[in-house]
């Protein structure tokens, strides 16, 4: 077993407690999928019963920790040094249709530097975590990105903007550019697992537009530690609020980030 420190076992502790009511509901879904309302309003309690759980088991295991809940919103806590940015269910559409791809994501943030992140797959039992310095891990096994070199022999995973949001045009010029030069192209739905499996050298490389600080802060903890580039497409040094992500290992991350540039363009 690889050694956990005291600040990952707190967010073990967390997203299993939350993982549990996931289960549940989404066993609960399922049924609901024939019923005539609709599992829609069962799935948003879900999602905020989970957040609070994690919210709870956090504040109680790091009083004062500042959060950054993607349904709660922004809470300031009395250490400013310390937040956490979670997204209790990445993976809302797979989850409302009975599919099992969905995830938490706990990351850490202190003095405004990512330095812990976790994102647990609950179906698969797959906890995938990371702290600054001390490497990625799928359960107790070390994780590297891939070393694939050839884009024409890459798998590569993207998110498409959701109906009334920006940049359906820009997305189908780089999917046209993309597919044309990679082996397979998948959309999973889950951003944060999408990192986390970038990590794991499942897919070697994955890009989206218009992602949320929940979706990605702990998937780019996962990724840098298990080797990987992430960056803007274009180049640009990744922030928390950047329009784009790009993930990829050190020899596909220029060749790709230069393509979907042009194809935004
Ligand atoms: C979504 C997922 C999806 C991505 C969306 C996100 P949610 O998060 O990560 O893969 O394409 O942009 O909003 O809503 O399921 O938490
Ligand atoms: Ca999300
Ligand atoms: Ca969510």
């Amino acid at each position: 077993m690889a050694l956990q420190s005291a600040i990952i076992n707190v967010m073990f502790g967390a997203a299993r407690k939350a993982s549990r009511g996931l289960l549940r509901d989404f066993g609960e879904v399922e049924n609901l999928q024939v019923s005539k309302k609709g599992p829609a309003d069962f799935v948003s309690t879900a999602d905020l019963r989970a957040e609070k759980i994690l919210q709870r088991e956090l504040e109680r295991a790091r009083p004062g920790y500042g959060f950054l809940l993607e349904e709660g919103g922004g809470i300031e806590g009395t250490d400013k040094t310390h937040r956490w940015l979670i997204d209790p269910l990445d993976g809302t559409t797979n989850f409302l249709h009975g599919l099992p791809h969905f995830a938490i994501s706990i990351a850490l943030e202190r003095e405004g530097q990512l330095v812990a992140g976790l994102v647990y797959d609950p179906i698969k039992d797959e906890m995938f975590w990371a702290e600054k310095g001390k490497g990625a891990y799928l359960n107790d096994r070390r994780l590297r990105v891939a070393v694939r070199t050839e884009l024409q022999e890459s798998l590569i995973a993207t998110g498409i903007p959701y109906k009334g949001r920006p940049g359906h045009d820009v997305f189908h010029h780089e999917l046209q550019t993309i597919t044309e030069r990679v082996a397979g192209i998948r959309r999973f739905g889950s951003a944060a697992l999408d990192l986390a499996y970038v990590a794991a050298g499942r897919y070697d490389a994955f890009w989206e537009r218009g992602l949320s600080p929940w979706d990605i802060a702990a998937g780019i903890v996962l990724v840098r530690e298990a080797g990987g580039f992430v960056g803007q497409i274009g180049g640009a040094p990744m922030t928390l609020g950047a329009p784009s992500i790009l993930t990829a290992n050190e020899s596909l991350f220029d060749p790709l980030s230069k393509l979907l540039a042009q194809a935004g363009v």
